[in-house]
């Protein structure tokens, strides 16, 4: 089949119309094998997504396997920077994304020329990027750091050290407040964890007086000032299965529920609602992701993450330190 690239640039991916008979599961197994293929996904995707990864994780974890694969097809389910993540570490290997217009909001936040304008004006200062970025402020960082091991990674620098934090002004917030720093933050935030509702949490937090509160650090300050506990995706995902805590009101992406209800069954998990009309908060890039944009991505092999060769090996740079640092802290 000739493959549209007009329609994979139009839509963000192949519009072929699927056997509503073919059991995508079995075909997606088959396409497995048969490609020498590996599906890693966010917690973030949806439930028939994560339940045929081989490999279910947060950005770190994420960036890891996509590191050390000797699969010859990365399956990138999640959204476009982490796909252009795991092509920067494997130039050799083919890395497909069900749906190419899968982005991130944060990561539009902070375009490249406005971000090197910006660091320019302060030249002393080290620039540690959130991983929610592109490749063109992957190259202008010296290191990335994800929401696991962000803290960490500020405090292996020395106290005195000046830092540009980037692209997530909350999670530098949080950071700060954590390590006692002052870095100077870019002002960019995720539109899914700005919007959750104080008077909804704190009505569920009434009604449910055993419940705890956990959140990622991307949510606002005074939401994450009522959280019990905060953390990245695993994080958030380990508390519940780990602590004696039976009930939990949860501050993130509501596809995060599906592994809390796989892992711990008899546990109670309430989505924090966000301050509209909806009851959970989905995040309308990574949901962009389906089952059968996955088949798809597989069977054509296509849309496939292609880059410039010079600009993936200098964000390659800060993206190396990040993974090095977190070895090295055992992370
Ligand atoms: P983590 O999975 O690293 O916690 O990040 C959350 C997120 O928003 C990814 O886009
Ligand atoms: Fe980006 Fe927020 Fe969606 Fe994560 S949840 S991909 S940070 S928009």
């Amino acid at each position: 089949m000739l493959i549209a690239q007009n329609e994979i640039e139009e839509n963000g991916f192949l519009d072929v119309d699927i056997d509503p008979t073919l059991d995508l599961f079995a075909e997606i197994e088959r396409l497995k094998k048969e490609k020498n293929a590996i599906i890693l996904a966010h917690l973030y995707q949806e439930p028939d997504i994560q339940d045929i990864a081989d490999y279910i994780g947060d950005s770190l974890g994420l960036a890891q396997q996509a590191a050390k694969t000797d699969a010859d097809m990365i399956v990138f389910a999640g959204v476009h920077f982490m796909a252009e993540g795991a092509k920067i570490l494997n130039p050799s290997k083919k890395v497909v994304i069900p749906d190419l217009k899968a982005g991130c909001s944060l990561s539009e936040s902070c375009p490249p020329p406005l971000f090197k304008k910006f660091r320019e004006q302060h030249p002393d200062h080290i620039v540690i990027s959130y991983i929610n970025c592109s490749a063109g402020i992957k190259a202008l960082s010296d290191i990335i750091c994800t929401s696991s091991n962000a803290k960490a990674i500020v405090n292996s620098l020395p106290k005195d050290q000046k830092i540009i934090f980037a692209p997530d002004k909350n999670l530098g917030a949080w950071v700060n407040k954590e390590t006692g720093r002052d870095m100077l933050l870019w002002n960019g935030a995720c539109m899914v964890h700005e919007i959750f509702s104080l008077e909804k949490i704190t009505r569920l937090k009434v009604r449910h007086p055993n419940a705890k509160f956990i959140a990622h650090p991307e949510c606002e300050e005074p939401v994450l000032r009522m959280a019990d506990f905060i953390g990245s995706t695993t994080q958030l995902l380990a508390y519940t299965k780990n602590t004696p805590h039976t009930e939990f009101i949860v501050g993130t992406e509501a596809g995060i529920l599906h592994q809390m209800v796989k892992q711990s069954p008899d546990k109670t998990f309430i989505p924090a609602p966000p301050d509209n009309s909806c009851a959970c908060n989905d995040c309308p890039h990574m949901k962009r992701n389906t089952l059968e944009k996955v088949y798809l991505c597989m069977e054509y092999e296509q849309p496939e993450i292609l880059m410039d060769e010079e600009l993936r090996v200098q964000a390659k740079k800060s993206l190396d330190r990040m993974l090095e640092i977190s070895a090295q802290l055992g992370l």
